[in-house]
């Protein structure tokens, strides 16, 4: 069903010329360090991980964030959901953002399947009692029962994204940001995974995805914006972004 836009809402996201700049180490050791000092070197140099890049992404829109290896896909997404902040420019965000940035971040090794539930669904803002609720089919949806009271140290690196996906999926969220992840589980659960993604889409969430899969994404998202070494080199439909992006 087409959604109509009253056009009075704001978007649910706005990337306002935001530059974001990482320090490059030149030096391994106290001595050199030193030495590159005496020599009036540099001991570090700024290095543009993104260079001024703008776009807004409406309510219900869902976008492929594009660009080779290095290209500040996951740097764009720590932005948007707070993670970093940017050096220059504005990320605005409305409603609550829900990301899938670092498997394993916001969990802890030592502790089980069951209490990192807990603790991740609390960062990402529910309460006990809403994660109460909501239990159960976390678990079911992961798969991994039989292993949700072992320590997530003993997880193998698709049961961590089993887990982590499906706490993400369950919580409140407005706007969702999955980064490449998915390509770790197996087939039958990447392919759940994308459903439910389709799903939440389809129920008006905006989603943000980064993948190297780009038939996949090229399908799930309407719009492409790829990126080129921090820079905005297209922003549109999806399928031509994949063009540009293979070309
Ligand atoms: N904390 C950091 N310190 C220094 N450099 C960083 C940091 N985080 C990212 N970078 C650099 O910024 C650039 C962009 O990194 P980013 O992780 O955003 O790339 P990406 O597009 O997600 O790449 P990939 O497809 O490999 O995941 C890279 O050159 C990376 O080395
Ligand atoms: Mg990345």
């Amino acid at each position: 069903m087409p959604r109509i836009s009253d056009g009075s809402r704001a978007p649910r996201i706005v990337i306002d010329d935001v530059h974001k700049n990482f320090k490059l180490r030149h030096t391994h050791s106290i001595k050199e360090t030193a030495l590159a000092a005496l020599r009036r070197k540099p001991l570090t140099t700024d290095f543009h991980a993104l260079d001024g890049v703008s776009f807004a992404v409406e309510e219900g829109e869902s976008i492929a964030l594009l660009g080779m290896n290095g290209s500040g896909k996951s740097t764009m997404l720590k932005l948007i959901s707070g993670v970093l902040t940017p050096d220059r420019g504005r990320v605005r965000t409305r409603g609550r953002v829900a990301g899938l940035i670092e498997v394993g971040a916001g969990f802890h090794p030592d502790l089980s399947g069951r209490e990192n539930i807990f603790l991740n669904a609390a960062i990402l803002g529910m309460s006990k009692k809403e994660t109460e609720s909501r239990y159960e089919e976390i678990v079911a949806f992961s798969e991994i029962e039989q292993f949700i009271d072992t320590e997530v140290k003993h997880y193998s690196s698709g049961m961590f994204l089993r887990l982590a996906f499906s706490v993400a999926i369950h919580t409140e969220m407005d706007i969702l940001l999955i980064d490449e992840i998915l390509s770790v589980g197996d087939e039958p659960f990447q392919k759940k995974c994308i459903a439910r993604v389709r799903q939440l889409h389809e129920q008006g969430k905006t989603l943000v995805v980064v993948s190297h899969d780009l038939n996949m994404v090229s399908n799930l998202c309407d719009r492409g914006v790829l990126l080129r070494h921090g820079k905005l080199q297209f922003d549109g439909d999806s399928h031509t972004a994949v063009e540009l992006m293979r070309a």
